[in-house]
């Protein structure tokens, strides 16, 4: 085994370290750490339920390499925070964990930017080695070396870039993934081929029962068109000051859904809804060719996803919540628009267009 991955595994480039992705990819996923980020001492980071699943094989085969320690945190956004944080720097400091250690997240998005955090900061820095479990993690929140966590003034607003030593994926992980969160991640790839990829686009909805159903080979396929993607954009621009602006497509308006749902919205399905109105803004705006809105919302009812904001929310409170996002910098809210399936708007302003109030009144009532 070596760090370029098994045989007949995909391996992405994505700029300082690789992503190998594959079905049954975990029973070698010891070997692979061992290659990609030799250590003497290996901590495993997960939640309760991917724990369950997935760490004790993990743990055994890596103890044939070295020490092992296994720390978990219960499951959801609510424990991505300092205390968690405190929590497992505590823990390994208290078991000894050296300056040669190397961290592993083993789950979705909240451990891998919670265990991403810990690795960056643990003794001023130690590899981190992500193996995502969700379709979220894998397409999205393993790729481009954000980590961090949430405070109460709002999301992954601590957090530092800590580019991963390697990404493991194995898509049968995804058999055990409720649904919900399959459709929540499908929501970010059908981003993916919006700002990028018109024919991805095409493919997502030819495929879309299978993916719903995460069958291997069609599911592979968009992961790796996915990671292709994301970290294609991360390359050329990795600290966010212009291109990497094109992923927040549909996150102005899907944050601020998403916050004043009090978090009830998943993130996949508030972007959903954010990439529909937003889609609406762009058209309106006579920057994306009419219709794009439209397939835009038909992919996604397809995949079975929201396309309107639930009636309970205040168009008005949405609105303010716009503001509250770190990205409206200046007092300005911008967004990230498309010029039409396949291609982004903007980029002679960064990325980033400036929306009036009344326009965005009109798409959310
Ligand atoms: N760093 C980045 O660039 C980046 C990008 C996008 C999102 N994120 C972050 O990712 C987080 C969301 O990620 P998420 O949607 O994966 O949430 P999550 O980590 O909470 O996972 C969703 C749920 O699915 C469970 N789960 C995960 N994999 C499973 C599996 N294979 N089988 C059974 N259950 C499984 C988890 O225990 C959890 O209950 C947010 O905190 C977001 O801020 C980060
Ligand atoms: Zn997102």
């Amino acid at each position: 085994m070596s760090a370029a991955g098994a045989e007949g595994s995909r391996s992405i480039d994505a700029g300082s370290y690789r992503v190998i992705i594959d079905t049954g990819l975990r029973h070698d996923y010891a070997a692979m750490i061992v290659a990609a980020a030799p250590a003497h001492h290996y901590v495993v980071i997960t939640d309760d339920t991917v724990g369950a699943q997935y760490a004790e094989p993990l743990v055994v085969a890596l103890a044939r390499h070295g020490r092992v320690s296994s720390e978990r945190v219960p499951a959801g956004e609510a424990h991505k925070t300092r205390d968690s944080w405190a929590r497992l720097t505590d823990s390994m400091l208290a078991t000894g964990c050296g300056r040669d250690t190397t961290v592993i997240a083993l789950g979705g998005g909240v451990v891998g930017d919670l265990a991403g955090f810990v690795a960056a900061t643990y003794m001023r820095g130690v590899p981190v080695v992500q193996c995502p479990t969700s379709l979220l993690a894998m397409i999205d929140a393993s790729v481009g070396g954000k980590t961090g966590v949430d405070t109460a003034a709002g999301k992954n607003l601590v957090g530092a870039f800590h580019p991963p030593a390697v990404v493991l994926i194995d898509v049968e992980t995804l058999a055990t993934l409720p649904p919900a969160h399959r459709r929540a991640g499908l929501a970010e790839a059908i981003k993916h081929g919006v700002i990028a990829d018109a024919d991805y686009f095409e493919r997502i909805g030819a495929e879309v029962s299978d993916l719903l159903e995460v069958r291997p080979a069609a599911t592979v396929e968009l992961v790796v068109r996915s990671v292709e993607i994301k970290s294609a954009v991360v390359r050329a621009d990795p600290r966010e000051r212009g291109l990497r602006r094109t992923l927040n497509f549909g996150h102005t308006l899907g944050h601020a859904l998403e916050h004043v749902s009090g978090y009830s919205l998943l993130h996949g399905e508030a972007v959903a809804i954010g990439m529909v109105l937003e889609a609406r803004l762009a058209e309106r705006i006579g920057i994306a060719a009419s219709g794009t809105a439209k397939r835009i919302e038909a992919l996604l009812r397809r995949a079975e996803l929201p396309v309107e904001p639930p009636r309970s929310l205040s168009p008005e409170a949405v609105l303010e919540a716009t503001r509250r996002d770190k990205k409206a910098s200046k007092g300005a809210v911008t967004y990230s628009l498309p010029a039409g399936i396949g291609t982004m708007a903007g980029e002679e302003r960064d990325w980033s267009i400036e929306v009036g109030d009344a326009l965005v009144r009109e798409v959310l009532a």
